[in-house]
């Protein structure tokens, strides 16, 4: 199986590890799924690396790929295919006004136009963090008209794929109510995938089991500590400012408060039902994932350990990362009682 190349913190580097997600990815090539498939996770754990890798093995097994990415940078990346249907792309952009701004339609229009006009085509459309694209409110109507797209397809087709992902923290709840997607989470890498990572960015750098217990695996995290010269404390107020912990924190009274405190030792005190809203909001300013149950059939790749209080990762809750655990203790100290 060809391995994609990805940048890494400006490097070019091959997709490294995550060899159980690679042989997931390979029994869904083979048998087609019945559902779309969400895969969501923490920011930055590698979604968009992961659905890269996936175009590829799907290529290597037939299958005619529509790619969206809603938010590239550069406008050439937002709608990719495979070159095999390229006139058909064409033609329905061109049908389609104003595509780019209506790029998740335009791919599923062109899914449907390729079981129509190819014989008994593999087709696959995979979806790199659409939701925030379309809006999380609409989260749900898509992955309905996706699935319709499967079970009412307009023409006969040999095998479909569908794979969505998903960094929006509600996602889970909004769409994992419906029997319309196959849920999975990813989490951040596992440590020789990580170490992988690590190797390849140049000294001076903390040691790797220092980088392991800041970040708890995240390439991401990685990332932003190699780019700021390891300044733990700058990465962390650049997250507190980033989401606003501050304003999170203030508008919570006295017992939201204790039970964040409590939380940042043990995100498993967010069980408790009188913590509902507050594990809410945590969820949807992405800082905590639900991460119950250690079932590999429901994880893309490896699920964390069962328990790891030094990373932030308890049985039913975790942290995104330790980092993010770390700038709500710090938002925590800098708002006082
Ligand atoms: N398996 C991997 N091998 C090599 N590089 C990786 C791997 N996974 C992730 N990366 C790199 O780590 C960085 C973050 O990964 P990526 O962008 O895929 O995360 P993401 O989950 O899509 O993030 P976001 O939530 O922001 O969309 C990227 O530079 C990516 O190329
Ligand atoms: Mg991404």
């Amino acid at each position: 199986m060809r391995r994609v190349k990805l940048t890494f913190a400006g490097r070019e580097v091959e997709f490294a590890d995550r060899e159980a997600a690679l042989r997931q990815l390979e029994r869904v090539a083979e048998r087609g799924n019945t559902h779309p498939l969400v895969m969501y996770g923490p920011e930055g754990c590698g979604k968009t690396a992961l659905l890269r890798q996936a175009r590829a093995i799907l290529e290597e097994y037939g299958y005619h790929v529509v790619y969206v990415d809603p938010l590239a940078r550069e406008v050439g990346e937002v709608l990719q295919f495979t070159p095999s249907i390229r006139d058909i792309v064409l033609d329905v952009v061109r049908l389609i006004p104003e595509p780019y701004s209506r790029i998740v339609d335009v791919a599923i229009s062109v899914a449907g136009h390729v079981m129509r006009k190819l014989s008994r085509p593999k087709i696959a459309v995979l979806m790199d963090d659409i939701f925030q694209a379309v809006g999380v409110d609409k989260a749900e109507q898509y992955v309905k008209a996706l699935l319709n797209l499967i079970e009412y397809p307009p023409s006969a087709y040999e095998k479909a794929v569908v794979l969505v992902t998903s960094s929006e923290g509600v996602t889970a709840e909004r769409v994992g109510r419906h029997r319309w997607a196959d849920m999975y989470v990813m989490w951040n890498m596992a440590r020789d995938g990580f170490a992988q990572l690590y190797e390849q960015l140049p000294g001076p750098k903390p040691s790797l089991d220092e980088a392991w217990r800041l970040t708890g695996g995240s390439p991401e995290m990685l990332i932003r500590l190699f780019e700021r010269d390891w300044d733990v404390d700058g990465v962390v107020l650049s997250v507190l400012g980033g989401r606003r912990l501050d304003d999170l924190i203030g508008d919570l009274d006295h017992d939201g408060k204790r039970i964040l405190e409590e939380a940042v030792w043990d995100p498993d005190v967010l069980r408790a039902r009188e913590t509902a809203e507050l594990r809410r909001v945590l969820a949807e300013k992405n800082l905590i994932i639900r991460v119950m149950l250690r079932e590999p059939r429901l994880w893309v790749d490896v699920p964390p350990p069962e328990r790891d209080p030094e990373l932030g990762i308890g049985r039913y809750y975790a942290w995104q990362t330790p980092l993010h655990r770390e700038a709500v203790r710090r938002a925590l100290e800098v708002t006082g009682p």
